[in-house]
């Protein structure tokens, strides 16, 4: 069974093959940087041109890579939701035009589940497992039962952990994609010079909320400024520390609930482009060992977006029979806890 992927939902133009041996054939990532950095944000309309100029070269590219023809795919699939929904289309229509012409099954999987299942192909995750998933877009914990079952405890009330890392950048001017930039200073600064609000912490329940942390960072940079390299570094300590705090004790009330529930579930996942962040990985690595848990995350590449976590998806779905039509309509918005529902 040879699966493609394809991945255009937010500044990521990729193409990941994969067979169910766990094995990559063929993966190519294009990032959009360059386009973007400019603006400090991601533009959608610059995306969505940029997918579609890089879209082909890079299948032709994974397929060279992994030495395979369309004759060889057993099913294409791509992520159709949720993203910015101009390169959603791109992708999805790439998808679908190659599905129909070379009569192959079409495999419309969700962005997220994308992110949710690639721990087990890098490793072996049974179900039900824990899953922290913290992205650019979204901030949730969710308990994950089957490629197509997922019980959210919990998400953000406002902005997502990656929207808050890359707005501090953009704020301390450090650089552009924000998350790494803070990851990188933060190693240099200390993370106790400045106080931070934890937003969150000690209430019951799971849910996150970062927009005050962002307040409270903007008014310490208005209060420090003119900033030095060390303050910019102390600053990222700071917020670093703080947004693991706040994770780490969200997860906790987390971790009680799912052992209630599922007292057979033994992993702790953590995925999304903010599973790249070191100190986060270290935090939570420690915090599962505490609870009694296995800790897993995807190697940092295949953490932020790419083509292997759509394909990888697709192939357990295609596993479970799970195939879409090609009226499957792009989505802009696409709640993973309602999947089972939907399909
Ligand atoms: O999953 P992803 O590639 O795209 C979305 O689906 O949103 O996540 C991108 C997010 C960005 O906000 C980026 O700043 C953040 O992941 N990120 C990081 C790190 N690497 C990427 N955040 C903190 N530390 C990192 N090392
Ligand atoms: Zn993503």
């Amino acid at each position: 069974m040879i699966v493609m992927g394809i991945e255009s939902s937010c500044d990521e133009t990729a193409c990941g093959i994969v067979n169910e041996k766990k094995e990559i054939l063929g993966s190519v990532v294009w990032s959009q940087y360059d386009e973007h950095r400019r603006f400090g944000g991601v533009v959608p309309e610059i995306a969505a041109r940029a997918h579609l100029e890089q879209i082909d070269i890079l299948i032709t590219e994974a397929m060279r890579q992994a030495n395979v023809g369309f004759q060889d795919l057993s099913a294409i699939a791509v992520a159709a939701g949720p993203g910015l929904i101009g390169g959603v289309l791109v992708g999805a229509m790439t998808a679908k035009a190659i599905a129909w012409a070379r009569q192959l099954p079409f495999i419309a999987v969700n962005h997220l589940s994308g992110h949710a299942l690639m721990a087990r192909m890098t490793e072996d995750i049974e179900f039900p497992y824990l899953l922290l998933l913290v992205s650019g877009g979204h901030c949730q914990i969710l308990a994950v039962e089957s490629p197509n079952v997922y019980v959210k405890l919990g998400g953000t009330v406002d902005d997502s952990a990656g929207e808050a890392f890359d707005k501090v950048a953009k704020m301390l001017d450090i650089g552009y994609p924000g998350g790494p930039a803070v990851d990188r200073l933060a190693a240099q600064g200390n993370p106790k010079r400045f106080v931070l609000p934890k937003p969150m912490k000690g209430r019951p329940g799971c849910d996150f909320s970062f927009s005050g942390l962002k307040t409270a960072v903007r008014m310490l940079i208005d209060k420090q400024a003119p900033l030095s390299q060390q303050d910019k570094a102390d600053i990222c300590a700071a917020f670093q520390a703080t947004v693991i705090c706040v994770i780490e004790d969200r997860l906790k009330h987390a971790i009680k609930l799912f052992k209630q529930r599922y007292p057979q579930g033994k992993h702790l996942v953590v995925s999304g482009g903010v599973a790249a962040n070191t100190a986060l990985r270290a935090a939570l690595k420690q915090l599962a060992a505490q609870q009694g848990m296995i800790f897993s995350a995807p190697p940092v590449s295949l953490c932020t977006d790419n083509g292997v976590m759509i394909a990888w998806a697709g192939l357990e779905r295609f596993r479970l029979g799970l195939v879409d039509t090609l009226d499957f309509k792009a989505r802009p918005r696409w709640p993973l806890d309602s999947l089972s529902e939907t399909n």
